[in-house]
């Protein structure tokens, strides 16, 4: 059986032109010239554009689509989401000036997570951002801190479900689990929400991401609303939001095929069919974070040295694992697989070879490319990590070994 590649459609995401990849439109070396160094992430603008457009087109008009800025936190980012979606959600205080500094209405920005701080809490109160609620703890101190402020907070209940997103890269929801508020404990604490001075907005039920299979999702969001309408019997006032989480997961790995979000969009409308009935007034938002942004980001590293060792190359980039740890498989990778890379000013060379590229720290964990078929490179050429626009740059160790920082652009 043959091995299981990279899907084309990943391969050949970002057009070619003399032998170069471009990356919004540039020749890679133009591009890496125009950084003034090598590593850095670039972000291609138009890609997050199509995407946002693909899902409008699939999805019923009357879903909010919310980004979630965990995924790529770059300012400049998300100043473009910013006029492409419905809302953001936060996961920090940091998060949350970013949000902030864009054009978005604070009515349409959520704060979730649990630990918030008081400071953190605070301030999404006098920004008007609406509250996730993690934890009873954290329902206590928004009611004190909106009354020494004299503002009413805005809170949502996120529920830790009482089922799981199936085939999911990361649960975040069914059986104990630090998110959320069980499903179980939720009607005493919207009874507690009534009892206080706050506005109540609804409920967020976030069970899970990196999910590739369809009916996975589908079923998680028939379970969301089934599991709405029955909290909702117990609540202090009308649902205004009905944010059912997301999950639209994006292929990193040899053999992983992309989300076909058409059946999701098909059964979004009868779902929502039911939801007028029953919730009217609720506006029902899903959140998605890599789905926007995954695929519009690559990861380029310069190879600063070739060696072999006992028949296998080795290219040494000047990048690695402290500055893209989820490509070297430190992420949540239970076992290590490789990112679609490409030598990205190599891209008509048709002699291959197998090499693994690895990065300037001295353990072996610092493995961007493990044993691949890849173009014959050398010193100067610029590897390319694909499927690097969210969990990258943020997500990485970067004073691991105190290294250079890598650069971020968007073209
Ligand atoms: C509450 C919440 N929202 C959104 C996301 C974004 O997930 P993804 O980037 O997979 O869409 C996460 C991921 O952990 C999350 O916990």
């Amino acid at each position: 059986m043959s091995k299981p590649r990279h899907t084309d459609a990943i391969l050949n995401a970002f057009p070619v032109e003399n032998g170069e990849l471009l990356i919004g439109g540039i020749p890679l070396s133009q591009l890496a010239n125009r950084v003034g160094q090598t590593p850095f992430y670039a972000y291609d603008r138009q890609k997050i554009t199509a995407r946002v457009a693909h899902l409008r087109q699939h999805l019923p008009d009357e879903i909010h689509l919310h980004y979630a800025i965990k995924a790529n936190p770059m300012p400049a980012v998300v100043q473009h989401l910013a006029g492409l979606v419905d809302g953001f959600d936060l996961a920090s205080g940091g998060e949350m000036h970013v949000a902030l500094d864009t054009p978005m209405s604070s009515d349409h920005i959520s704060f979730a997570g649990p630990g918030k701080s008081e400071r953190e809490i605070g301030s999404a109160i006098a920004a008007g951002v609406t509250l996730n609620l993690e934890s009873e703890t954290e329902l206590e101190t928004a009611a004190r801190l909106s009354e020494a402020q004299g503002i009413k907070a805005r809170v949502a209940v996120r529920v830790n479900p009482d089922f799981e997103l199936k085939s999911s890269g990361m649960k975040m929801g069914g059986g104990p689990k630090q998110f959320g508020i069980d499903a179980e404990r939720v009607p005493a604490v919207l009874k507690r929400i009534g009892e206080l001075d706050l506005d109540f907005q609804g409920f967020h039920i976030f069970s899970g991401s990196q999910n590739l299979r369809p009916e996975a999702i589908i079923e998680a969001q028939e379970k969301t609303f089934e599991l709405a309408y029955r909290l909702a019997s117990g609540a202090p006032s009308t649902v205004k939001k009905l944010n059912i989480g997301g999950g639209f997961g994006i292929p990193y790995f040899p053999g992983e095929q992309p989300l076909d979000i058409a059946p999701i969009g098909d059964r979004l409308n009868e779902l929502l069919t039911e939801k007028d009935k029953q919730m009217p007034e609720a506006k029902v938002i899903i959140e998605l974070g890599r789905y926007l942004v995954g695929e519009a980001g690559v990861y380029v590293c310069r190879i600063v040295d070739r060696k072999v060792s006992r028949e296998q190359v080795y290219l040494v980039a000047d990048g690695g694992l402290h500055q893209h740890l989820a490509a070297s498989g430190n992420f949540g990778q239970v076992i290590r697989k490789n990112y679609p890379t490409l030598i990205g000013n190599r891209m008509g060379e048709t002699r291959t070879e197998q090499a693994s590229i690895v990065g300037p720290l001295c353990t072996p964990l610092d493995l961007l490319a493990d044993k691949m078929e890849l173009p014959m490179a050398g010193v100067g050429d610029l590897a390319v990590i694909l499927q690097s626009g969210a969990y990258g740059y943020t997500a990485s160790p970067h004073q691991f070994l105190s290294h250079p920082m890598p650069m971020e652009v968007v073209v």
